[in-house]
């Protein structure tokens, strides 16, 4: 088929899709013998569910019905729902939004084509600038939203070694500082993933505060990825304040917070930025989805929704992260296999040190048994040149752990097995 740049660019076999695929066919299969440890798929928390359900069943039978159905919203989303994002964001935060500086869009995976391609890519005069990302591994989803080729940069991440076979990823700041003195004008923005997916990392105040000040000094805005953050779903387990100021471009999402169907993304930045949002949606979408933004409004508006998330959903999740570092403990004890300290989401990034195999053949191999995981090598996108020989970068998995436990004990002894036969460890 002879298809445009964009479209040889954009149906060439891509990471996030094989891991939406499998999510997608495990989800639908009703097989009791598959082991999906991979995809980002939050866990349905009873107690979560039928708050949503209850709220739908309210809106279904009001007068709201007919508008989410039956009308467009404007192109920057539906404005009572912006309203009481900005009150809530405004109330909890010490912010001073206004609406003019929140866009809806359907789901954080579009704002973020929309962002990079907004910040990078082929500018005017015909330079390149691309997005960087200060810390790998990122979240893979973001690898192929580029409209033109590499349109990312990474830096190599120090790793921390810790006690109890757990190590922890962090900025390498002095690189960072010299890549951007050296090639500040061919970067076009920050982005960084607290907490991040895969690894759980969560960067501290102190170092999002340095990231801003570099950020601000090289005149490109921060992106910060905040789907698994503060207020919703909340799934952060150290001690971090949610900052934002007008070079900061915050995204957030429903997904996380249980609602991944509703495919709904928030994004808070300055109103330069949020009116071109708007208009990009306007030509890709016309609307963003209005069901999101009506299920949400009155759990907003009475706040109910922020006990929700610190009583019942980031409980939920902490404590699936003390039993998956127990099963970690048990099953790994005494392995040259490392674990990355869990800060926050929901995911387990294990460090197979030595192994054999590349995770590529892992997982491809576990699959075959019924077991499902995402290997780490996409997650390093970017990296400087020469990083190639970095053996670090094929030797790690990321396992979402919000699932039950047997089901991540019996997928976690079957990777042990594995790679105490196949990987030679
Ligand atoms: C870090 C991160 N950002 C963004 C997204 C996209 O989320 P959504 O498009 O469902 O809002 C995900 C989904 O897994 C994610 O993990």
């Amino acid at each position: 088929m002879n298809y445009s740049r964009f479209g040889e660019k954009f149906t060439r076999p891509n990471a996030i899709t094989q891991l939406m695929d499998d999510l997608g066919k495990a989800n639908q299969s009703g097989q009791s013998d598959f082991v999906m440890l991979g995809g980002g798929n939050p866990a349905m928390i009873p107690e979560a569910q039928a708050v949503f359900i209850k709220e739908l069943q309210r809106v279904a039978n009001g007068k709201q019905a007919e508008h989410m159905l039956g009308l467009y919203d404007g192109p920057q989303g539906n404005e009572g729902f912006i309203q009481a994002l900005v009150s809530l964001f405004n109330q909890t935060y010490g912010w001073s939004l206004g609406t003019s500086n929140i866009a809806l869009t359907n789901g954080s995976q579009s704002s973020f084509f929309s962002l990079f391609n907004l910040l990078a890519g082929e500018m005017p005069d015909g330079s390149i600038k691309k997005i960087l990302f200060p810390l790998v591994p990122e979240y893979v989803g973001y690898a192929d939203q580029g409209l033109v080729e590499n349109m990312f940069m990474a830096i190599r991440p120090e790793i921390h070694t810790l006690a109890h076979q757990q190590f922890k990823y962090q900025i390498d700041f002095e690189r960072l500082a010299t890549l951007l003195q050296q090639d500040g004008d061919s970067t076009g923005a920050l982005c960084i993933s607290r907490p991040t997916n895969p690894t759980g990392n969560v960067v501290t105040d102190a170092e999002l505060a340095k990231l801003d000040q570099l950020a601000q000094k090289h005149q490109i805005p921060l992106i910060v990825d905040n789907a698994y953050g503060q207020p919703f779903p909340g799934a952060i387990y150290t001690d971090v304040r949610l900052n934002w100021n007008s070079n900061t471009i915050l995204c957030m999402s429903l997904s996380k917070l249980g609602l991944p169907g509703l495919r709904t993304g928030i994004v808070i930045a300055n109103e330069e930025r949020i009116q071109a949002l708007s208009r990009i949606a306007g030509i890709t979408t016309l609307a963003p989805n209005s069901v999101g933004a009506t299920l949400l409004t009155r759990l907003l508006q009475t706040q109910q929704i922020l006990p929700l998330c610190e009583q019942v959903i980031k409980p939920y999740y902490q404590q699936k992260a003390v039993i998956a570092v127990q099963l970690f403990n048990e099953i790994f004890a005494g392995l040259p296999v490392y674990i990355h300290k869990l800060e926050g989401a929901f995911f387990m990034w294990l460090w197979f040190k030595d192994i054999g195999v590349h995770s590529d053949r892992l997982y491809a191999d576990l699959k075959q048994q019924g077991v499902y995981i995402v290997p780490g090598h996409d997650a390093f996108m970017g990296l400087e040149p020469g990083a190639a020989e970095w053996a670090h970068q094929y030797q790690c998995i990321r396992i979402n752990y919000a699932k039950d436990e047997s089901m991540l004990k019996h997928g976690l002894q079957a990777i042990k097995s594995y790679i105490e036969t196949a990987g030679n460890l």
